[in-house]
């Protein structure tokens, strides 16, 4: 037999037991469901507790000396452990990784260390068998492992819901996850956006996520977003206050894309969360929409300082028979005191 190039692709893919491209995106079913509970008023209640995990930067190396370290010894290690105290802490239904969850530009990696890095923090989750999710930051992409290959790998792991997003959209990983209620219907939503290196987003990408809101309009469900770099409305005015959170440096916003434009147009959007700032974790209102940010959870190789204590986000959405509420409250090493800020509110 002469060896044609799809008979010789066939022997390729056959010798390693399964077909290279064994997953398939669209044939997995990415709904996610909410949690049928009785709240303290003992009426029935739904929920949907969302982990915000911020800017790991794992190197993949759990000796990897801390920067700032709050402690000693301080390795990368801590944070693994840190991430486990998490989620048995929060219990989450899901965890959203919002970007630089590698640390590959500094320090540069093979791609089997960039596999390493995306295993050690998301086996933590999978073995919970939670569901996680991600977007990108500007720390991920290194000349050895492109966004596209990282994506791919990370959504063929064990309980990832992260996906590829159309491809003719800027970036890479621009997409919704959407949660179910018993009665079969859409009551939350997320959108995950890629901000890319920059931080802009582009004009196909708000219309992408333009046109998602729109399609949903019907549903008239409650939405949130995820994206790595802050746009500018994160910039607190001069003689601003904050009343939720705090800032420890100024804000590293991306250029003005239009984003709030859009988020405002979508409508369902009540509150966006981003990295990227790792001393900053407050909330702020622009035109109806909170504005957060989720702190920072590196220890390793991301900039962190021995004072303040490494931090993530909780996301709560709650329906009863009367209201609706979006809450969220910073969860902090060391610290297990929940100061919840409501975000959103509205009767049904
Ligand atoms: C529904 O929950 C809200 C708090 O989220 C509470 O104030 C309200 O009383 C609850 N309503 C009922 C009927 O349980
Ligand atoms: C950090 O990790 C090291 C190595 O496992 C451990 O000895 C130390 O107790 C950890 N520190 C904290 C505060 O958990």
């Amino acid at each position: 037999m002469r060896l044609t190039l799809t008979s010789f692709a066939l022997l390729v893919v056959s010798s390693f037991g399964q077909p290279l491209n064994d997953f398939d995106e669209a044939s997995r079913d990415y709904t996610l469901h909410a949690v049928n509970g009785v709240d303290n008023y003992g009426q029935t209640q739904s929920s949907f507790t969302v982990l915000q995990i911020p800017d790991m930067h794992y190197t993949g190396n759990p000796k990897y000396p801390c920067n700032g370290p709050p402690f000693n010894p301080c390795w990368e290690s801590n944070m693994t452990d840190f991430i486990n105290e998490l989620l048995d802490q929060v219990k989450p239904n899901i965890v959203v990784f919002t970007g630089d969850q590698v640390e590959n530009t500094g320090i540069r990696h093979t791609a089997e260390e960039v596999k390493k890095a995306i295993d050690t923090y998301s086996t933590p989750v999978a073995q919970r068998q939670i569901p996680w999710a991600m977007v990108f930051g500007n720390h991920d992409e290194g000349s050895s492992f492109t966004r596209t290959q990282m994506l791919n790998y990370i959504a063929s792991r064990p309980y990832a819901y992260s996906q590829s997003g159309p491809t003719n959209v800027d970036g890479k990983g621009n997409y919704e996850l959407q949660v179910q209620t018993s009665n079969g219907k859409t009551s939350f939503r997320m959108y995950f956006l890629d901000t890319g290196v920059k931080g802009s987003i582009s004009k196909k990408q708000n219309d992408y996520i333009r046109q998602l809101a729109a399609s949903h309009k019907n549903e008239n469900a409650l939405a949130v977003m995820f994206y790595h770099i802050p746009v500018p409305e994160y910039i607190l005015g001069p003689s601003e206050t904050i009343t939720y959170g705090h800032q420890g440096e100024k804000v590293s916003n991306g250029p003005q894309s239009g984003l709030m434009d859009t988020i405002v147009q979508m409508g369902d959007v009540k509150a966006t969360f981003v990295g990227h700032d790792h001393y900053n974790d407050y909330c702020i209102e622009r035109r109806g929409v909170q504005l957060c940010y989720g702190g920072g959870v590196g220890y390793g190789a991301a900039y962190g300082s021995s004072s303040l204590p490494r931090s993530a986000r909780v996301i709560q959405w709650k329906r009863n028979s009367t209201d609706e509420v979006l809450t969220t409250w910073k969860q902090a090493k060391g610290d297990f005191s929940i100061e919840e800020y409501l975000l959103f509110k509205r009767g049904v």
